[in-house]
């Protein structure tokens, strides 16, 4: 295989069956096998194959990942059954098991603080500070008359351009400004809305200042949104007397575990490397719903840990309080998620999932994201403060070790009951299908 044939132009442009035939051939031993492989993920239904295959680029096969749903979430009395996506053992359980944790002590607490998303038009000018701001009043006229056609839509459905203000950079770096927008986007993400809005700003912007009345130097650097979101805000709570927290595993009791659970917590707060494992947690819940809504994970984690940064140092996401008696944990999160627009009406499966969650607002979508982390949180530091989280997640973990190493039907019932009262590791489910494997062939 000569490094030559790894590289193509045209690649795009080749079918679906062309572009396998291709890879099948240059960079694996056994094409036949792998064309076979690739092609039985593809889907009966063309129609449903089509709309996956056009979701991205280049697309060849589909990447399954586990679907599950953690039952039980009970978040301002609602009761939902909430959709999971996740590669990880132990999330989705992890997650029923706060939800039921908090079903039985008056369940999560949210409220959407604001929706609010961002944006900038990124720019250079080399003309006079004053000048500048002298033509600001009558340049966002002009800019939201030019945007008009493009945010009537959304101005009917009660969102649009909020705020438009402008950022002197300039003591960072040469004739850098901003101009800094703020959008309401309602039920959708609104990354497309935003970023159409700033790209027509940039050019009216070139428009307005080259106006031979004007003739002012400028030069647009990028028009984009951000995706820090820190005014998207949803706050999520749960609270119990202490003395409601127990039962626990061992000789723990309430007022122990809320002040080992409030210590857990605080590490986070104190030590960032801590915190990155602890808020990790926190995304094992929040990115699994936002994966089975079709919403953009990448954004939602971006957001968080740079809110996570907000007082100067990366932090814990959640805190935990011991006031009067009562056991407090909570957080706060920047969400900006989609209920209309992007994967969220194209995914079949995403679809589904609105459906299961009662086709919630994309207000009730963040606080049902935010409770599914908060939940996951919780679970991971009750586990980490009591018996550790190897116990469990092993446990999780033994159908993944059975089937990698190609247990049976019969075998995989046989060690599941074996390793009821048994820790588990790879190397005891290895030992135990072994000598398994050893005593029937004896028989
Ligand atoms: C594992 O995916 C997540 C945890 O490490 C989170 C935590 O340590 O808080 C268990």
């Amino acid at each position: 295989m000569t490094q030559e044939n790894k590289t193509i132009s045209g690649f795009s442009k080749l079918s679906k069956l062309g572009k396998i035939k291709w890879l099948v051939e240059n960079f694996f031993t056994d094409p036949e096998n792998v064309m076979r492989e690739l092609k039985s993920y593809w889907l009966d239904d063309e129609d449903h194959q089509k709309i996956l295959d056009e979701i991205s680029e280049n697309t060849i096969s589909n990447y399954h990942l586990p679907y599950g749903v953690a039952p039980n979430f009970v978040i301002n009395q609602k009761t939902y059954c909430v959709p999971m996506v996740t590669e990880e053992s132990s999330v989705v359980a992890a997650a029923s098991s706060g939800a039921k944790y908090w079903m039985a002590r008056g369940g999560f607490h949210a409220e959407v603080m604001s929706t609010v998303k961002l944006g900038h038009v990124h720019f250079f000018f080399r003309g006079k500070r004053e000048v500048l701001y002298d033509e600001l009043d009558s340049l966002i006229t002009f800019l939201r008359e030019g945007t008009q056609e493009i945010s009537q839509s959304m101005e009917d459905r009660g969102g649009g351009i909020r705020d438009i203000e402008l950022k002197d950079f300039t003591h960072e770096m040469e004739d850098y400004y901003q101009l800094f927008v703020s959008f309401e986007t309602c039920e959708s993400m609104g990354a497309n809305f935003i970023n159409s809005i700033l790209e027509r700003f940039a050019a009216l912007m070139t428009t307005y200042f080259s106006a031979s009345a004007k003739n002012q130097p400028i030069e647009i650097l990028m028009s984009i949104l951000s995706n820090y979101t820190p005014e998207s805000i949803v706050r999520v709570w749960v609270e119990c007397p202490i003395d409601d927290l127990g039962p626990f595993k061992g000789d723990l009791d309430s007022q122990q575990f809320a002040k080992r659970f409030c210590q857990a917590v605080r590490t986070a707060e104190i030590d960032p490397y801590r915190a990155a494992t602890h808020n990790k947690g926190i995304f094992n819940g929040v990115d699994a719903v936002v994966v089975a809504t079709g919403n953009d994970f990448r954004a939602i984690e971006a957001s968080g840990h740079a809110y996570a940064c907000r007082n100067g140092t990366y932090s814990s996401l959640s805190e935990c309080l011991i006031e009067d008696g009562r056991f407090k944990f909570r957080m706060e999160l920047p969400l900006a998620v989609g209920t209309v627009g992007g994967l969220t009406s194209l995914h079949p499966i995403a679809k589904r999932s609105f459906e299961l969650l009662d086709n919630p607002t994309a207000s009730e979508l963040m606080m049902i994201i935010a409770a599914t982390g908060l939940a996951q949180n919780f679970s991971a530091i009750r586990s980490l403060i009591t018996t550790g989280i190897q116990e469990g997640h092993m446990r999780m973990h033994l159908g993944n070790i059975l089937t990698g190493l190609e247990a049976s039907e019969e075998e995989i019932a046989s060690a599941r009951a074996h390793f009821e009262s048994q820790p588990v590791s790879f190397s005891a489910v290895r030992d135990y299908l072994y000598h398994r494997r050893e005593k029937i062939d004896a028989q």
